[in-house]
């Protein structure tokens, strides 16, 4: 079976990624005809702003699928924007997707309403700053030509600073919660291409007629529109595309450091680039069970982040003693922490000298994702003529 899947060029990779994907991936090249696809024109969709860090996200992220066991030798790894054929299937696809069908889409439909909460959020930063900055405008030592346009540039640049400041962590993060924002919202989604997103998703897997596309949950209603529109091109002009299934990943999703999912956006992850000084301070930071306040005091094992790290990285009649001497309170949770670093350090510590390995060898890296593009061109090319044929155009 012919199996795709891609990830946007966000950069280094952490734990959550290997569980969560990258693992699956991993055993997927071992019975399939496997297609792993940097997705650096989605990576456009929310990031148009922010391009300059693309090539290195690129490389970082490639370095780390390489290091987790993705191997270009069982694996067509490529990158999208290489293979232009996915443009004017884009195009094309554009042409006969309902928007209602687009604007329905869940995604779509939180973004937008994110949105409408970040503009609530620059207001309010603005309306607390406007006095400071007329404050300090007037009181400036210089000469100063143009008092509101001055003004309005520091009130702009401030409250952008602000809500950066908010996204990236420097600020209250309970704020997070209260106002339901991420990161990703901050970039500015109200775009036709942020619209469209999930028809370029379609393009990627049925150019290359997949059969399945191993995803998270929440890319679900991106597969089913992939089917939808697999079936109405076939409708319109014939039969071309395989309608694709979604693969599931079972896995449970890996808390992160403040125990919320593991996310680079909520500053909580730890990363196979982390030397053994950062994971060990992320691990002695990690958040317990609040009502454990001291050793002595029982905890609650099935509530704390740290023992869901023992369960997958500490040998099982460890994590089943330090069950009991938790909830006992015999255990505090400073040594817990410490003895399930051995854990995680025993997994990461050979990653981590791999990461080096490979990260050393750039022009390999490059050639890898030349040749597997060049791969993937191939069959997009063959398709693309047929849909040329079928559609009358080009
Ligand atoms: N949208 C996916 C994500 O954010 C990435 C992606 C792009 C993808 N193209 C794909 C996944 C094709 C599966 C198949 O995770």
């Amino acid at each position: 079976m012919r199996v795709l899947s891609g990830m946007r060029p966000t950069g280094k990779l952490h734990l959550g990624h290997y569980f969560g994907v990258i693992k699956n991936w991993v055993k997927l090249q071992e019975e399939h005809e496997t297609f792993y696809m940097v997705a650096d024109w989605h990576a456009l969709t929310t990031g148009y702003k922010k391009v300059d860090e693309i090539p290195q996200n690129i490389e970082d992220m490639l370095i780390d699928w390489l290091t987790l066991g993705i191997d270009p030798k069982k694996s067509v790894v490529f990158q999208q924007s290489k293979v232009k054929e996915h443009a004017e299937l884009f195009l094309i696809f554009s042409m006969i997707t309902p928007k209602s069908w687009l604007e329905w889409n869940p995604t779509y439909k939180d973004t937008k309403y994110n949105l409408l909460r970040i503009a609530d959020l620059s207001l309010m930063f603005k309306g607390g700053l406007r006095d400071h900055i007329k404050t300090f405008v007037a009181k400036l030592p210089y000469k100063v030509e143009d008092f509101d346009a001055l003004e309005e540039l520091l009130l702009d640049t401030i409250s952008d600073a602000l809500i950066t400041a908010l996204f990236e962590g420097y600020l209250d993060k309970e704020m997070f919660k209260e106002l339901n924002v991420s990161k990703r919202d901050f970039y500015d989604t109200d775009t036709y291409g942020f619209l469209g997103y999930p028809v370029l998703q379609a393009v990627d897997i049925l150019i290359y007629k997949a059969q399945a596309a191993p995803v998270g949950e929440d890319q679900l209603p991106h597969i089913e529109l992939s089917r939808e529109i697999a079936r109405r091109f076939n409708h319109l002009y014939g039969e071309i595309f395989p309608e694709p299934q979604a693969m599931l990943t079972e896995t449970p999703r890996l808390p992160g450091t403040d125990g919320r999912k593991m996310s680079k956006s909520y500053n909580n992850a730890i990363y196979f680039a982390d030397s053994e000084e950062e994971v060990k301070k992320k691990v002695m930071s990690f958040y317990t069970d609040p009502q454990k306040l001291r050793k002595g005091d029982p905890g609650r094992p099935e509530i704390c982040p740290v023992f869901f790290y023992h369960k997958v990285f500490s040998p099982s009649e460890r994590t089943q003693e330090i069950e009991r001497e938790c909830k006992s309170g015999r255990l505090g949770c400073v040594d817990c922490k410490k003895i399930m670093l051995e854990g995680l350090e025993a997994f990461l510590k050979p990653i981590r000298e791999k990461r080096e390995q490979v990260a050393k060898d750039r022009e390999l890296l490059i050639h890898i994702l030349e040749e597997g593009s060049e791969k993937a061109r191939q069959i997009a090319k063959e398709t693309m003529e047929e849909v040329r044929l079928k559609t009358r155009v080009g």
